[in-house]
């Protein structure tokens, strides 16, 4: 994260002191660069010379308008699940002709809206919801552009459950099937095939799985090609990982450049993908106060006011996130192996295992790369309102995109009998 630097012994993001950030906002508190995003989504986006392309964001990562414009802005596509992803992207000013909607349970109501407001296309994950697109178009008069999701069957080499292009995954439609959903596809009145979409996993740190998938696709392309079915653009996913400790992902321009070549003998076919993690996670940062430390039975805990509610990934995937001091430790300090936890009552609130650390009472965390997946997971489990979220915007200024959640938020809605 290179905008996470010690300056006179203080953790300072960009100019910004994080001790001040705290103390204004609050902790827990989630943080994250504007310039880092931009940075990012432009890694993608530069690569792909001479090729007609959209780089659809997955809003499931990180979803704050605040983001999504941002994204929006730049010229950036998204990549949906839901109707509240719709909303929200909608909300933020994207173009409803850059919003592909992925997902393996659209409902009838998803999809009038989604048709209603024109997205580019719907990636079908199964016969059924083809059939159901179909129809829900024919009742309301319109033709449903679609590409379909092919589970290309290709290990990513990922943790399990990030792990999405096998064959005992419930996502896409199987290869085996593929070419006689497609030719489903073309007898339908209200269906306009478009294109042929893939998404493996996530947290991928090697090439070699998304060229494989490519290859696969490709294949089936050509196939398609033969039987006069013209795909208009190709959607390789998303899944490019991150550097959370020492992993060495490739840089998302060569995995751009590797598919780009891939495609040489289809210059007119549209690239797609569907980056989330690699364009927010070593965006953000979640600032957080130490309650307490305690030590027993040969054990060192470190008591924090973010727990599994506010950042899942730890106790969900084992996740290993960095953690930082706001005070940079000194080699004559005390240090303990702490294991860094949270105030939830589950054994698995525990964020970060065995880190050398020199706290105390009342001293900030801060949890590296936590922008992808932190807050779009967060739950107010154990009736905790959630973080604020704070943008910066520049090396000095910044400024509040979500407010923190009141003790009234935790039970909106709710009634007292
Ligand atoms: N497209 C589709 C259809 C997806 O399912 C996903 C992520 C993406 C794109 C974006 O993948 P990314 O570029 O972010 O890897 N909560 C987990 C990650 C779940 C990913 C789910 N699908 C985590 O915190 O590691």
């Amino acid at each position: 994260m290179d905008f996470l630097h010690y300056q006179k012994g203080h953790l300072f993001a960009n100019k910004i002191a994080i001790s001040e950030l705290a103390k204004q906002y609050g902790t827990p508190l989630y943080v994250y660069s504007a310039d880092y995003i931009t940075k990012q989504y432009l890694e993608y986006a530069r690569a792909l010379v001479n090729r007609k392309y959209l780089v659809c964001y997955a809003v499931k990562a990180n979803s704050n308008l605040a983001i999504l414009s941002l994204l929006a802005k730049l010229g950036a596509g998204f990549d949906i699940v839901s109707q509240g992803e719709l909303e929200r992207v909608l909300k933020a000013g994207a173009n409803p002709n850059k919003i592909v909607f992925s997902g393996v349970a659209k409902s009838v109501v998803e999809i009038e809206r989604a048709l209603k407001v024109g997205i580019k296309c719907f990636n079908v994950e199964s016969e059924a919801e083809l059939y159901r697109i179909n129809e829900v178009a024919k009742q309301i008069g319109k033709i449903a552009t679609i590409s379909l999701r092919i589970n290309p069957d290709v290990d990513a080499k990922t943790h399990p459950y990030i792990s999405t292009g096998l064959r005992e995954n419930k996502f896409g439609i199987s290869y085996k099937l593929a070419l006689d959903v497609y030719r489903q596809a073309v007898s339908l009145t209200n269906i306009k095939i478009v294109g042929i979409d893939c998404h493996i996993g996530s947290q991928l740190t090697e090439l070699s799985p998304f060229l494989d998938a490519a290859d696969r696709i490709l294949t089936l392309v050509a196939k398609l090609k033969s039987e006069n079915i013209h795909i208009e653009h190709i959607d390789f996913g998303g899944g490019l990982g991150v550097c959370y400790a020492d992993e060495q992902p490739p840089m998302a321009s060569s995995l751009m450049k590797e598919l780009n070549k891939k495609l040489v003998n289809y210059p007119d076919i549209e690239l797609l993908c569907e980056p989330g993690r690699s364009i927010v996670a070593n965006a953000g940062l979640l600032i957080t106060k130490v309650e307490y430390t305690k030590h027993q039975d040969g054990n060192h805990f470190a008591i924090i006011d973010a727990g599994m509610n506010d950042l899942i990934r730890p106790a969900l995937y084992q996740a290993w996130m960095n953690v930082l001091p706001e005070k940079e430790s000194q080699n004559t300090d005390e240090k303990y192996s702490y294991n860094v936890v949270g105030p939830i009552c589950e054994s698995s609130d525990v964020l970060a295992y065995q880190r050398q650390l020199s706290v105390k009472q009342d001293d900030l965390l801060v949890i590296c790369s936590a922008g992808a997946y932190g807050f779009s997971m967060a739950s107010n489990y154990n009736s905790h309102p959630r973080p604020a979220e704070v943008m910066l915007l520049n090396d000095m200024q910044h400024q509040v995109i979500r407010q923190r959640e009141s003790l009234e938020d935790l039970w909106r809605g709710e009634i007292v009998l």
